[in-house]
């Protein structure tokens, strides 16, 4: 029996397939390479010492999805192969809908023609829209997301939860993560956003590098301690660790349908972040004062606490060891 892996050379899924194989699970990857590297794969072998089966083929492609069910005995679906780029999404919503809600459509579509009933989905804390109560429950009201990209993770999650209610056999978690940030300790894998980053992490790290020349910090008037944006950074490694965790709650559920939040519970702002990371690495980071990101949102941290009681995970590595390991990963290339 394997668990098969969608987006499984990708920044999230890379991480996860590691702590699944370092598991003792036997992995299917499935990637199209639209936005990783097929190095990946063997960067997570040298990792692991463990060997897995690759498809190159894109999810939507349902005669190639349907071979890989054919030739494998699937026993649980994650999902990571949806598109991220927040601002991306805004210009480009065919192609997000398409490629993250049709795509996990024919995924699922597929999943119930071979009676594969277990699906981990790598949702986001953006589907709290502005959050009506920090920290964030998954009581918290859903909705009220800004651009294409959340909306297409908030739609696939009332798409789970109706397949759950037409067929409440399925076996279902929902991970809303935080802010994902950090790199496997080993250096090998992380991150590598195409372009100039939209995101905290990577801009920071490229500053620190040299390859930008200061960073913009987006509105120092918020109502936070020191008026810049609070989220909720989390280690990527944790975050994988947090599927393991999953993946064993519906091992023993059998069915449900099952929705946690990713977080540290901690909130960090802009300019802690800038200064954990000069701590933590030495390294200077240049920044001005810029106006607000349109769109952003003053503070979003979440309440761990069902994670934890429920999945008996929680997050292990701090600040020092995100920032650490995103320089770590980046800092030679
Ligand atoms: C964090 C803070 C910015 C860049 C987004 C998506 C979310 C998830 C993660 C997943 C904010 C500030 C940033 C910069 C800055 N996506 N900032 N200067 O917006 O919380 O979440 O990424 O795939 O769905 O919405 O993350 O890293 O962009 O910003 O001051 O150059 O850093 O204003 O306060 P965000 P982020």
């Amino acid at each position: 029996m394997s668990v098969l892996v969608t987006g499984g050379a990708g920044y999230i899924g890379s991480h996860t397939v590691v702590e699944l194989l370092n598991s003792g699970k036997d992995v299917v990857i499935i990637d199209n390479f639209s936005n990783s590297k097929p190095e990946v794969l063997d960067k997570i072998k040298e990792i692991t010492g463990k060997d897995f089966k690759f498809y190159e083929i894109d999810y939507l492609d349902r005669e190639a999805l349907e071979k890989v069910f054919e030739e494998n005995e699937i026993e649980a679906v994650l999902n990571f192969a949806g598109f991220k780029a927040v601002g991306e999404s805004v210009a480009k919503p065919i192609e997000y809908y398409v490629n993250n809600v049709s795509g996990a459509l024919v995924l699922l579509d597929t999943m119930k023609k071979y009676a594969v009933k277990t699906f981990v989905f790598s949702s986001s804390a953006t589907v709290y829209g502005d959050p009506e109560t920090i920290p964030i429950t998954e009581e918290c009201k859903t909705g009220g997301t800004t651009n294409p990209y959340g909306t297409s993770k908030l739609f696939i999650e009332q798409i789970l939860k109706d397949i759950y209610t037409s067929d409440p056999t399925w076996n279902i978690c929902i991970l809303r993560y935080f802010n994902p940030v950090g790199a496997h300790q080993s250096g090998l894998i992380g991150e590598e956003p195409q372009g100039i980053p939209n995101n905290l992490m990577p801009y920071i790290v490229r500053v620190a590098k040299g390859t930008l020349k200061e960073l913009s910090v987006f509105g120092n008037d918020y109502n936070t301690p020191d008026g810049t944006g609070v989220r909720d950074y989390i280690h990527v490694v944790d975050l994988a660790i947090g599927h393991i965790k999953a993946l064993e709650k519906l091992e023993k559920e059998k069915k449900g349908l099952f929705i946690y939040n990713l977080g540290t519970g901690n909130g960090y702002s802009v300019l802690d972040m800038v200064k954990s990371f000069e701590k933590a690495t030495g390294k200077k980071v240049e920044y001005k004062i810029a106006p607000r990101r349109p769109g952003d949102i003053a503070s979003c941290y979440a309440d761990p606490k069902k994670a934890r009681e429920e999945l008996g995970w929680e997050a292990n590595l701090g600040i020092d060891e995100m920032c650490r390991d995103s320089w770590n990963y980046i800092k030679d290339k």
